[in-house]
């Protein structure tokens, strides 16, 4: 089987983390600060702080911004629920906005419907690996004075008009989950050029300390693991080369994938996607529903993902008052994640448009 997605991890990987493990200091340590140094250095950010999961890096930002309850914080209504949980986690309400049609990104016009006097941030996801439109939303956050969260979870890497992800906003947030184009086993990010915002990020994943012992507000233990940062220090190296073959499999599924009723993902202007996924949709056109499109694949050894089956204001858990996302409900229905991954080889990725091709 073809997996959809497929960490990249080899003998660098387990060497680092076997250098941790006989140091005997697992805990973070000097390899996340040489972590987070390599990091901020690769984001042009002047902070980094290395947290031990990508929704810790949400929920830790949304904290240190003071969001808490009563307030709101809008966010796409098509993206992986951690975007909105995190908002939850600090007692703020998620107000979702609906996405383009092209991008899959946060509408612009649909921010602008739902913003209000209780929105205190906005959440923007660069979902699938593209930047979503940065400036617009920095000058709806600018008009108001708040500020602009990036979720970069999905986009390492990914350029915004020649510029990395994560330092365009008030913070970014990383996860290097496995799947993700770098892992550190879990982990997470935030970014940042606020000195400020990353002193109190570094009080509220660590116990609210202050300094050792010195506990000044209550906090959590989101620290990251010296292990994961060896890790994560090693495939940083290696992440330019990582998307450079997600975009190389990108290019060729454009230029070779050709069936009636497909659609083939859309690239916003000055936006350098680094393909996280590869998302098609299946159209009402096409002879096979997305779902016998997922089948048949399956049975030819071709592994496919439903991101995401539904969208955020249908979540049982939004109740019935989250709002009407019409596009997000249409793509939810129609998208095919394929394997775009670094580990797909030349004959793989030709026999993927094949089959796509034949039975599409
Ligand atoms: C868009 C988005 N935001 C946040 C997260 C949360 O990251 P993690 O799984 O590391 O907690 C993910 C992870 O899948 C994600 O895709």
């Amino acid at each position: 089987m073809i997996p959809v997605a497929r960490p990249d991890l080899d003998e660098q990987e387990v060497e680092a983390a076997a250098r941790v493990i006989r140091s005997g200091m697992l805990a973070s340590g000097p390899n996340v600060v040489e972590f987070e140094a390599a990091f901020s250095n690769y984001c042009r950010t002047a902070h980094a702080v290395a947290v031990n999961n990508g929704t810790a890096a949400l929920h830790a930002t949304l904290l240190a911004l003071g969001i808490g309850p009563g307030e709101e914080v809008i966010v796409p209504a098509f993206t992986f629920f951690a975007t909105a949980s995190a908002v939850c986690m600090c007692g703020a309400r998620p107000v979702f906005a609906d996405v383009d049609e092209d991008t899959f990104n946060i509408s612009i016009d649909a921010v602008q419907e739902v913003i209000s006097q209780r929105t205190r941030a906005v959440i923007g996801v660069h979902l699938f690996g593209q930047p979503c439109a940065i400036r617009p939303l920095q000058e709806i956050c600018g008009e108001r004075g708040i500020p602009l969260i990036e979720d970069a979870a999905q986009a390492h890497g990914a350029m915004y008009h020649g510029k990395k992800v994560g330092g365009w906003g008030t913070a970014g947030c990383f996860s290097f989950y496995p799947t993700k184009n770098m892992t550190t086993g879990e982990g997470g990010m935030v970014t940042t050029n606020d000195p400020g915002l990353a002193e109190k990020t570094r009080e509220i994943i660590n116990h609210g300390q202050a300094e050792k012992y010195l506990h000044v507000s209550i906090g959590y233990n989101f620290r990251m693991s010296d292990i994961s940062a060896a890790i994560g220090l090693s495939q940083l190296a290696k992440l330019d080369g990582f998307n450079s073959r997600r975009k190389e499999n990108a290019a060729f599924y454009d230029s070779h994938i050709r069936a009636p009723g497909i659609v083939l993902p859309g690239t916003a202007p000055g936006a350098g996607h680094v393909y996280h996924q590869y998302v098609i949709r299946v159209r009402d056109e096409c002879r096979l529903s997305r779902d016998q499109l997922a089948e048949i694949l399956r049975e030819k050894g071709i592994g496919t993902a439903v991101h995401y089956p539904i969208p955020l204001h249908k979540q049982p858990v939004f109740g019935e008052c989250a709002g009407h996302c019409p596009m997000a409900e249409k793509l939810a229905g129609e998208v095919l994640s394929i394997p775009v991954h670094p580990l797909v080889t030349d004959d793989e990725r030709e026999y993927i448009c094949r089959c796509i091709n034949e039975v599409g």
